[in-house]
C-alpha cells in the first residue's frame, strides 16, 4: 500500500493540471486514469483531435475557395481520409505523450487503471489500495443519451465516433446545434458531405448573444450546412451502414424523416462518475446528477474534493483546469478561487465564435442598462487582406460606469481575441481603459479596440 497525500482520479485537463498543481506546491502526487493515455477526453477523443480535423479541413476550404483569387492556381488537393486521420492521431499522441513527460518532470505517479473509493481516505485501483489524506475527482464527463437513438459509433456515432468515421460520409444529420454538432459539422460540410443539423430550439447555440446566433447560422448556411429547426428529435433506426431519423416539428406536430450515412448525436453531455462508489460513501449528488461542492469544491465528504465536467457549471476544459489549480491550493492549505463571471467559450469554427460575461439578453432580463460598442470585421484592413471580414466585435459596458460586462466575437481569430477582453473583466477595466490602449496595425485585435471606441465616441474605421 503507497500513501499519497493527495490522490487525483481522472487526468483529463482538470485532473491533470490539479495533479501538476498540487506537485508543485510540494504535495506526494498520484493521479488514476484507466485509459491507455493521460489527457481524458478533451485531448483523446474531444479538443484536440477535433482542432486537428478543423484545421486539415479549413486549409483545404482555402485551398478551394481562396487560392486562385490570391494567385495560387493550380488543381484543389484531393482528401486522403486516412492520412488525415494519422495526422490527427499524431496530434493526439505528441500532447498525451507530453502530459506523462510533466507528470515524470513533476513526479507525479500515474496509477493505471479505474479507481473506486472503499472510504474517504482510500482510492481502490484493481486489487490495490491507496491511502491519501485527500481525494480529488475529477472524472468528466459522458455524451448524453436521447430517447429512441442507439449509439453504435458507426453510423449513429457520438463525437467519439465522429472523429474516427472509417470513411468521409455522402450525408450526415447531426442531432443538436450545440457546440460539438456545429464544430464537426462544418469539419464534414468542408470534406464534400452534406450536412443537416436537427435542431429542438429556434436557434443554434443555446445561450449564446442572440446577435451571434443569427449571424453565425447565416454563415454555416452559406458554407453549405442546412438546418431544421424547431425540431424534436423522435428516434433513430440504423442498419450497418444507414440511418434514418425521425423528428417532430415543434410548431405544427408533424412528423418527418431525414436519411443519412451517419447520424451524429450531439444533444449535451452528462457528468460521469460511474463505479466509484459515491451512493455508499454519502457523496451527495444535485438534482442534475451532477457531484455537489462547497466554495473550496470540497464534497459532502470531508477530504474528498470534485472539480470539472463532473460539478456544476459549463462542461469547458478550461473552466475544469482553474478549479484544478484553485482545489490543489485548498488541499495545500492556501486560498483557491475561480472567477465564474470571467470564463470565456469558444467555437472553433471558421470564422471562429468567442463570449465572455453577460448577454444583452441576460441584461434586459436582470433590468440592467447597458450600451453596446460593436465593430465589423469588413472595417479591419488585416480581415479583409485575408478574406475574413465576415463578423463583428460587440463589447457590452455598464451604461453608467463603463465598467466592461461582456464580449462576444463573430470573426477571424475570436478564440483568442476574447482574452484581451477577459484580462480587461479581471482588472475590472471600463470600455475606455481598452479603448485607449494601442493595438498593433494591422492585426484583428483593432476589431476589439473599435468596439471599445463605439461604446465612447466612436469607432474611427466605420
Ligand atoms: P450542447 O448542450 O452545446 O447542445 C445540444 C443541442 O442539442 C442544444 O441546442 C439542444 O437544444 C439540442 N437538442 C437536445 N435534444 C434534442 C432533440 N431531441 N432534438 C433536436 N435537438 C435537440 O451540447 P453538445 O454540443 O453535445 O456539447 C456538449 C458539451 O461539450 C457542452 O457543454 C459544450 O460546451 C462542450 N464542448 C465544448 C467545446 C468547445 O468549447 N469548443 C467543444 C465541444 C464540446
Amino acid at each position: 500500500m503507497s500513501s499519497y497525500d493527495v490522490i487525483i482520479i481522472g487526468s483529463g485537463p482538470g485532473g491533470y493540471v490539479s495533479a501538476i498543481r498540487c506537485a508543485q506546491l510540494g504535495l506526494k502526487t498520484a493521479c488514476v486514469e484507466g485509459r491507455e493515455t493521460l489527457g481524458g477526453t478533451c485531448l483523446n477523443v474531444g479538443c484536440i483531435p477535433s482542432k486537428a480535423l478543423l484545421h486539415a479541413t479549413h486549409m483545404l476550404h482555402e485551398a478551394e475557395h481562396n487560392f486562385a483569387d490570391m494567385g495560387l492556381k493550380g488543381k484543389s488537393p484531393s482528401v486522403d481520409w486516412a492520412q488525415m486521420q494519422t495526422y490527427k492521431q499524431n496530434t493526439i499522441d505528441t500532447n498525451t505523450k507530453g502530459i506523462e513527460f510533466l507528470f515524470k518532470k513533476n513526479k507525479i505517479d500515474w496509477i493505471k487503471g479505474w479507481a473506486t473509493i472503499p472510504e474517504a481516505g482510500k482510492v481502490k485501483v484493481g486489487d490495490e489500495v491507496h491511502e491519501a489524506k485527500n481525494i480529488i475527482i475529477a472524472t468528466g464527463s459522458e455524451p448524453a443519451s436521447l430517447p429512441g437513438v442507439e449509439v453504435d459509433e458507426t453510423v449513429v456515432v457520438t463525437s467519439t465516433g465522429a472523429l474516427s468515421l472509417n470513411k468521409v460520409p455522402k450525408k450526415l444529420v447531426v442531432i443538436g446545434a450545440g457546440v460539438i454538432g456545429l464544430e464537426l459539422g462544418s469539419v464534414y460540410a468542408r470534406l464534400g458531405t452534406e450536412v443537416t443539423v436537427v435542431e429542438y430550439l429556434d436557434a443554434i447555440t443555446p445561450g449564446m448573444d442572440g446577435e451571434v446566433q443569427k449571424n453565425f447560422m447565416r454563415i454555416l448556411k452559406k458554407q453549405g450546412v442546412n438546418f431544421v429547426m424547431g425540431a424534436a428529435v423522435q428516434g433513430t433506426e440504423a442498419s450497418k451502414t444507414k440511418a434514418k431519423v425521425t423528428y417532430k416539428l415543434r410548431k405544427d406536430d408533424s412528423e418527418h424523416t431525414l436519411d443519412a450515412d451517419v447520424v451524429l448525436v450531439s444533444t449535451g453531455r452528462k457528468p460521469f462518475h460511474d463505479g466509484l462508489g459515491l451512493e455508499s460513501l454519502g457523496v451527495e449528488l444535485t438534482k442534475r446528477g451532477q457531484i455537489a461542492v462547497n466554495d473550496t469544491w470540497e464534497t459532502s465528504v470531508k477530504g474528498i474534493y470534485a472539480i470539472g465536467d463532473v460539478i456544476e457549471g459549463p462542461m469547458l476544459a478550461h473552466k475544469a483546469e482553474d478549479e484544478g489549480m484553485a482545489a490543489a491550493e485548498v488541499v495545500a492549505g492556501k486560498h483557491g478561487h475561480v472567477n465564474y463571471g470571467v470564463i470565456p467559450g469558444v467555437i472553433y469554427t471558421h470564422p471562429e465564435v468567442a463570449n465572455v460575461g453577460a448577454t444583452e439578453e441576460q441584461l434586459k432580463e436582470e433590468g440592467r442598462a447597458y450600451k453596446v460598442g460593436k465593430f465589423s470585421f469588413m472595417g479591419n484592413a488585416r480581415a479583409k487582406a485575408v478574406f475574413a471580414g465576415e463578423g463583428f466585435v460587440k463589447l457590452i459596458a455598464d451604461k453608467e460606469t463603463d465598467r466592461i460586462l461582456g464580449a462576444h466575437i463573430i470573426g477571424p481569430g475570436a478564440g483568442d481575441l476574447i482574452h484581451e477582453v477577459c484580462v480587461a473583466m479581471e482588472f475590472g477595466a471600463s470600455a475606455e481603459d481598452l479603448a485607449m490602449t494601442c493595438h498593433a496595425h494591422p492585426t484583428y485585435s483593432e476589431a476589439v479596440r473599435e468596439a471599445a471606441l463605439a461604446c465612447g465616441d466612436g469607432a474611427i474605421h466605420m
